[in-house]
C-alpha cells in the first residue's frame, strides 16, 4: 500500500470518521472480517451494562491462531514473521511464520506441562529476545493471560505485579544486556518472589550465554529442557471478551493499574490499524523500536504486525552508542523496513550525536516510507530535523497503554492529512475526542482543557482494570460522566487538530517511559530521615522530562544532606528501578503549599523549568518560593537554554 495522498483519497478521512461514530457496530463489524473467528459474535457491541462495554460478545477466536497459524494455512508459512536484531550481541535471527508457529506451539506445550491452563496468569520478565514474543504468543495460544513486566523495573515493582496478577508461572531469562553491562535478571526475580505474597509455582528460565542463572530446584525449569520434553499444542478457543493480557502502567500511587486487554476487540482494532493508520500491507517490514514491556511492544512489535501478516523487527539495542547514531538506519536498510515507529527521545539522542544526519547517508533507505512517533509530545524541532533528514512523512500520533492503539493520528492508509507540527492530527475513526473545560463543558476551539473520549470507547481499549472494576470507574469515568478521562490536557483547533500538552495527574514521561511522581514520593517518604517530600517532572533536553526530588528532613538528623540525597537516589533505583532515571534531589527547609496544605508542585516545576510563574492566591507563605528557587539553582535548575 502506498500513502493515501492521491486526489481520490480526499474526504475519505471525514467520511470514515463520521461513519465510525454514526454506525460503530456496522463499522467495527466490517473491520472484524479481517479476523478469523471460531464462532461469530452475537452482538458487535454489548452495551447492556454501562459503563462496562464489551465488543464482539458471544464471539470465539484465538489470537495466536490469527497471528500465526492462519498465515501458514494460507500458504504464507515461508514468509518471515519475525526478525530478531541484537545490536548488543551482533546476532540476527529470522523466523518464518512456520518456524515461529512451531516454536510457539512447543512453548505452549511447555506452559501446559508446567500447570498453566486457560485463564491462568503468566508473568513475563524478559529482555528483548525472541523468546519474549514466543512466550506471549504461547500464552495467547492456550488462553492464558500474560502480564509482561519491563526489565528496567526493580524487584519490588515486579513483586507488586506478582501480587496483583497472581501468576501460576513466571517466564524470565538469566540476563538482559544494557550498554557496557550485563544485568542479571534472575537475582531480581528471586528477590521479587521472596517479597511477593503470591508466589508462582514454577519459573521457566531462558539461559543466555552472557550470564548463567542458578535454578531453584523444584521451582525453576530451564527453557530448553521445558520445550524438549513436550509436544506442540493446538490453539484453544477463547471468548472475544476473555482477557488476552494485563499490562501494568503507572497511576498516581505506588499501586500500578492493571490494564486489561480482551482478545476479540484487540485483534480487530490492531488488524484494522495496520492498514488504515500505518498504511502497511502484509509482507512489508514493520519496526517498532520499543520494548515488549511497554504497550507499544505489545501492540506493534508482537500482535499488530503478526495479525496483519507483516514481518516484525525486534531490536535489542539503543538508538545511539550501539555502536553509534546510525544504528536505526542500519536496521532499516538491512531488513528493508517500510514503516518505523519510535519515541521522540530516540531522535533527540540521534540528533545530539549526529546533528547533521551524516550517518543517514551511509545507508540505503529506499524501503523506508514513514516514521511514526509516540510516547511523549513530539517537539517541533525534533520533528523538523527528522523530516529534513529522512525525507519521509513524520507522523506524531497519540495514544496510551489504556487505549492500546492510536487515538489521534494522521491515518496514512486512509488519507494523508496536512501535518501541523505540535499536533498528532485528528481523532482516528472510532474515536470521539473532545476537550472539556473546568466546568465540564465543551471547550471552544483553541481553549485548553481536559482531553476526554466519548463512551463507548472503540474495540481494543481497556474494558476495565484487572480485578478492580471500581478503581476503573473512579480513575477514568467518574469525573466526566459519559466520557473516558485520558489524563492529558490539551486543545482542539478550528480544523479539528488535537494538541496534547501535558498530563493532568502525577504521571511524567521520561524518555518515552511513563512513570508516577506520586510513586517516587512514596519511596522517598519511606527514607527514615525524610519528613516530607515532593517529586516534580522537569524539562530535559534528551529525555523530555526527568524527575527531581525536594526533601524536607526530620529535625535533628545527624548526617549531611548530601548523604541523604545519595541514599534517596539509591532507594528509588532499588525500589522502582533504573528506568525511573531519578538522579537529582535537593534538601529544602520547607515545601510551598496552599492554605489547605496542597503542595504547589506546578509552581515548583515552573521555577525549575525557568518559566514565568505567579504564586497562587491560595499560597500559605510566599516567602518559601525564593528558598525553593535557590535550592533548585544549587542543583542546576533552570538549565541554561
Ligand atoms: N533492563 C534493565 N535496565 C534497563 C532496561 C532494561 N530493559 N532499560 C533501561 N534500563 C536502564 C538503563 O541501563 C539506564 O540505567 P542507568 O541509569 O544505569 O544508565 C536506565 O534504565 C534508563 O534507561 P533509558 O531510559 O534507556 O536511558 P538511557 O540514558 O540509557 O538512554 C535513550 C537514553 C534516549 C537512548 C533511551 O531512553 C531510548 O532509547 N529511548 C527510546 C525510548 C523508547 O523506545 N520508549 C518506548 C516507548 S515508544
Ligand atoms: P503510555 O501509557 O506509556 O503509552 O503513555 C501515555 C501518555 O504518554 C499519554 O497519556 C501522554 O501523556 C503521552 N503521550 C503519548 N503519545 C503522545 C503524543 N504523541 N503527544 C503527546 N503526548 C503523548
Amino acid at each position: 500500500m502506498s500513502i493515501a495522498n492521491s486526489p481520490a483519497a480526499k474526504g475519505r478521512y471525514d467520511a470514515l470518521h463520521r461513519r465510525s461514530r454514526e454506525d460503530p457496530e456496522g463499522f467495527w463489524g466490517e473491520a472484524a472480517d479481517g479476523i478469523d473467528w471460531i464462532r461469530r459474535w452475537d452482538k458487535v457491541l454489548d452495551a447492556a451494562n454501562p459503563p462496562f462495554y464489551r465488543w464482539f460478545a458471544g464471539g470465539m477466536l484465538n489470537t495466536c491462531y490469527n497471528c500465526l497459524d492462519r498465515h501458514v494455512e494460507r500458504g504464507r508459512g515461508d514468509r518471515i514473521a519475525l526478525i530478531y536484531d541484537s545490536a548488543m550481541t551482533g546476532r540476527t535471527e529470522r523466523f518464518t511464520y512456520v518456524e515461529l508457529r512451531d516454536r510457539v506451539a512447543r512453548f505452549a506445550g511447555a506452559l501446559r506441562a508446567n500447570g498453566v491452563a486457560k485463564g491462568d496468569r503468566v508473568v513475563i520478565y524478559m529482555p528483548m529476545v525472541p523468546e519474549a514474543a514466543i512466550a506471549m504468543l504461547a500464552c495467547a495460544r492456550i488462553g492464558a493471560v500474560h502480564s509482561v513486566v519491563f526489565g528496567g523495573f526493580a524487584a519490588p515493582e515486579l513483586a507488586t505485579r506478582l501480587d496483583d496478577a497472581k501468576p501460576k508461572l513466571v517466564v524470565s531469562a538469566s540476563c538482559g544486556l544494557e550498554p557496557g553491562r550485563v544485568i542479571a535478571y534472575k537475582p531480581l526475580l528471586d528477590h521479587a518472589i521472596e517479597l511477593a505474597r503470591a508466589k508462582p509455582a514454577r519459573c521457566i528460565i531462558l539461559q543466555r550465554p552472557q550470564a548463567e542463572a542458578s535454578l531453584t530446584a523444584g521451582r525453576d525449569v530451564d527453557w530448553e529442557a521445558a520445550v524438549a520434553a513436550v509436544s506442540p499444542t493446538e490453539c484453544v478457543p477463547v471468548a472475544a471478551t476473555d482477557p488476552l493480557y494485563v499490562l501494568y502502567t503507572s497511576g498516581t500511587t505506588g499501586q500500578p493499574k492493571g490494564i486489561v486487554r480482551d482478545n476479540g476487540g484487540h485483534a480487530v482494532a490492531l488488524k484494522w490499524s495496520m492498514s488504515n493508520i500505518y498504511g502497511v500491507e502484509p509482507d512489508e517490514v514493520f519496526w517498532a523500536a520499543s520494548d515488549v514491556g511497554w504497550v507499544v511492544g505489545h501492540s506493534y512489535i508482537v500482535y499488530g504486525p503478526l495479525l496483519h501478516g507483516c514481518t516484525s523487527v525486534m531490536y535489542e539495542g539503543k538508538p545511539v552508542g550501539t555502536p553509534d547514531a546510525g544504528a536505526f538506519w542500519r536496521v532499516i536498510a538491512q531488513h528493508g523496513v517500510s514503516t518505523f515507529f519510535t519515541a521522540p527521545t530516540a531522535f533527540r539522542a540521534i540528533k545530539r550525536d549526529d546533528p547533521d544526519g551524516r550517518l543517514i547517508r551511509d545507508y540505503d533507505l529506499r524501503s523506508f516510507r514513514a516514521l511514526f512517533l509516540a510516547g511523549e509530545r513530539s517537539d517541533p524541532p525534533t520533528l523538523e530535523w527528522a523530516e529534513a533528514h529522512l525525507k519521509v512523512p513524520v507522523i506524531d500520533h497519540w495514544w496510551q497503554t489504556e487505549t492500546g492503539w492510536p487515538v489521534a493520528s494522521d491515518c496514512l492508509g486512509i488519507e494523508f492529512l496536512p501535518v501541523k507540527h505540535g499536533s498528532p492530527t485528528k481523532a482516528v475513526p472510532g474515536w470521539d475526542v473532545q476537550v472539556l473545560n473546568l466546568e465540564g463543558k465543551p471547550a471552544k476551539p483553541g481553549e485548553i482543557g481536559a482531553i476526554v473520549c466519548k463512551l463507548p470507547l472503540p474495540p481494543g481499549t481497556l474494558p476495565t482494570l484487572w480485578n478492580a472494576d471500581a478503581r476503573y470507574v473512579e480513575a477514568y469515568l467518574r469525573t466526566y460522566p459519559g466520557y473516558y478521562q485520558t489524563g492529558d490536557a490539551g486543545m482542539i483547533d478550528e480544523d479539528g487538530y488535537i494538541y496534547v500538552m501535558a498530563r493532568t495527574d502525577d504521571v511524567i514521561n521520561v524518555a518515552g517511559h511513563r512513570l508516577s511522581t506520586g510513586q517516587m514520593e512514596e519511596v522517598l517518604a519511606a527514607h527514615p530521615d525524610v519528613a516530607e517530600c515532593a517529586v516534580i517532572g522537569v524539562a530535559d533536553a534528551l529525555k523530555g522530562q526527568v524527575p527531581l526530588g525536594l526533601l524536607v528532613l526530620k529535625a535533628g538528623v545527624g548526617r549531611t544532606p548530601g548523604e541523604i540525597v545519595r541514599e534517596t537516589i539509591d532507594l528509588v533505583r532499588e525500589r522502582i528501578g533504573p528506568v525511573a532515571a531519578f538522579k537529582t534531589a535537593t534538601v529544602v527547609k520547607r515545601l510551598p503549599k496552599t492554605r489547605s496544605g496542597k503542595i504547589l508542585r506546578g509552581t515548583m516545576q515552573r521555577i525549575a523549568d525557568g518559566q514565568a510563574y505567579k504564586a497562587p492566591a491560595t499560597i500559605d507563605d510566599p516567602a518559601i518560593l525564593p528558598e525553593i528557587t535557590e535550592a533548585l539553582r544549587d542543583v542546576g535548575y533552570p538549565k541554561p537554554a
